[in-house]
């Protein structure tokens, strides 16, 4: 076997990071939480440090067509709720399609279910069948706090919740989203798979001024659970650290075809982790813009100097990840699914 490739995102970036923007959960307060998501391993493993930590609240979970089909990223929400004790926990299924592009699907990464390699519960969860624009709605307007958003898919749900409901913007205090790269995509040399699915509704979420973190490839390649940690997984002793394990062994077969990497990038688990440790990421103030057209569809342009003189003047709205402790996130991550059952 080849030595595993170098991190394919040789990563430069001209300033040391800035303060960040989001907001970090603590016991005392916690933050009130929605998940959007494609689950996707990575997005079930995001989803249980949510339900693990006691600085997240997770409000609800809405799913979204991408890594699968939509009636597919539904079940495997549900079954990943039934899986973490959190059946009660609102439950919505949204678009089925991006907003303008046919979806295109990842089952080359997932498989043909979108959470292929262990025996998963029942579905579990409160469906609210009013959908998941209605459901976001009705939890941020519920809400005595504003909310923090973590999609884990493609924007799609996100553009029409804020095009339904714009009033309620100023109710989102973050978005802390997994999707975008500084440097190499995953579907393209230029696009992220989550951005490349709907880079429409990528764009619409970037400008609608709510602040944003995008947690991208640069250091969500570096979120890695490998032979150790699955092991740790193992060893936990409960039955949601074996299911996990076995996720993972499924989830390291695209891995190492695609990257020959002896380990997962567990992408979507950065975008919560975030939340709950002030430590685990750094991240720079920057412009992203993203790119619309077909040749490098779904890239996000990350302008660090967004006061170029020879393009126009824009904020610098995102922060942007570019850094990541790997050892302490896959503390993190193996800590939460040692407290379920
Ligand atoms: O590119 C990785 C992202 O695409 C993750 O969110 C994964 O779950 C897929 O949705
Ligand atoms: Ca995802």
């Amino acid at each position: 076997m080849s030595a595993p490739r170098p991190n394919p995102l040789p990563l430069s970036t001209p300033y040391p990071p800035s303060p960040r923007r989001a907001p970090v959960g603590t016991v005392a307060k916690p933050l009130p939480l929605i998940i959007d998501c494609d689950p996707g391993h990575d997005d079930a493993m995001a989803i249980a440090i949510a339900v693990a930590r006691p600085e997240l609240k997770l409000l609800g979970v809405t799913t979204v067509a991408g890594n699968a089909t939509l009636p597919r990223t539904f079940e495997n929400a549900r079954r990943v709720l039934a899986l973490l004790g959190a059946g009660d926990t609102p439950v919505a299924a949204g678009a089925a399609v991006p907003l303008v592009r046919p979806l295109f699907t990842a089952a080359y990464v997932h498989g043909e279910s979108g959470l292929e390699g262990a025996e998963m519960p029942e579905p579990g969860g409160r469906v609210h069948e009013a959908g998941a624009v209605d459901l976001i709605a009705r939890l941020v307007e519920a809400s005595p706090e504003p909310v923090v958003l973590a999609p884990l898919g493609p924007l799609t749900n996100i553009a029409l919740f804020l095009r339904a409901h714009p009033e309620l913007a100023k109710k989102i205090a973050h978005i802390s989203w997994m999707g975008g790269a500084i440097g190499e995509g995953n579907v393209t040399a230029s696009a992220e798979f989550n951005v490349y699915v709907d880079p429409e509704a990528a764009a619409e979420v970037f400008s609608s001024g709510i602040p944003i973190t995008m947690v991208g490839l640069d250091v969500t390649h570096l979120a890695r659970m490998g032979a150790a940690e699955t092991a740790r997984l193992d060893a936990a002793g409960n039955r949601a650290g074996k299911i996990f394990a076995d996720l993972l062994r499924y989830f390291l077969i695209f891995h190492r075809e695609r990257y020959e990497w002896e380990f997962c990038a567990i992408h979507d688990a950065v975008a919560v982790a975030h939340l709950v440790d002030p430590d685990l990421v750094g991240v720079v103030h920057a412009a992203v813009d993203v790119e619309l057209g077909d040749l490098a569809r779904g890239r996000t342009i990350v302008d660090w100097f967004p006061q170029r003189l020879v393009e126009r003047s824009r904020s610098a709205s995102a922060d942007v990840a570019v850094s990541i402790d790997s050892a302490r996130f896959a503390d993190l991550l193996i800590g939460a699914i040692a407290t379920f059952d």
